[in-house]
């Protein structure tokens, strides 16, 4: 039986339960499409994984990666973690690679998603309608992007 606590609320970054979780960070897919989990967010504690974040390219002609993020554990989330971890893989990405853009997109009802990105200075660059189907309907989704001198200068 899943437990209702794992399930992310959002959009397809779905885990059934903390072991399909755990499974999925072995398993995934490595292209460079994928939502393949790049970095595991330990707990300061323990050093027990509670979440993930990942890039992807998320089309084919403009250039830049798609961030996405998740603490899977959700008696850890609200603690700091998931802002951490995303400004992480921001700096890996704009140290490593060169583009000149990160984006992100999160359902229009995911508070604490944007006010994370918000509060890393992503702008909010627009609203995809009925962009994404979950919990069986369609739903819009902001669109979120910083480039790399405002990162820069943050
Ligand atoms: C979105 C998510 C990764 C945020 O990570 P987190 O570690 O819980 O967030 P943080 O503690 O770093 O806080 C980030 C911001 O969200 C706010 N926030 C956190 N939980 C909140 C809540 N339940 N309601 C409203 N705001 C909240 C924080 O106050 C902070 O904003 P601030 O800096 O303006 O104060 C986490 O909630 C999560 O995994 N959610 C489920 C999966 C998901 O939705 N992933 C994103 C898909 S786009």
């Amino acid at each position: 039986m899943s437990d209702p606590n794992m399930a992310f609320p959002w959009d397809t970054f779905a885990a059934e339960s903390y072991r399909v979780f755990e499974e999925g960070l072995h398993t995934a897919s490595r292209e460079e499409t994928s939502l393949y989990p790049r970095f595991v967010v330990t707990r300061r504690e323990d050093a027990r994984p509670i979440g993930v974040t990942g890039y992807y390219r998320a089309h084919p002609v403009l250039e830049g990666y798609d961030l996405w993020y998740a603490i899977c554990d959700p008696t850890e989330r609200g603690k700091g973690y998931g802002t951490e971890a995303v400004a992480i893989t921001a700096d890996y990405l704009f140290s490593n690679t060169h583009v000149e853009r990160l984006g992100a997109v999160c359902d229009i009802k995911n508070v604490p998603s944007y006010r994370l990105l918000e509060s890393l200075h992503f702008r909010r660059e627009g609203r995809l309608r009925r962009a994404l189907f979950h919990h069986g309907g369609w739903h819009d989704a902001f669109v979120y992007g910083i480039t790399r001198e405002d990162w820069k200068g943050r």
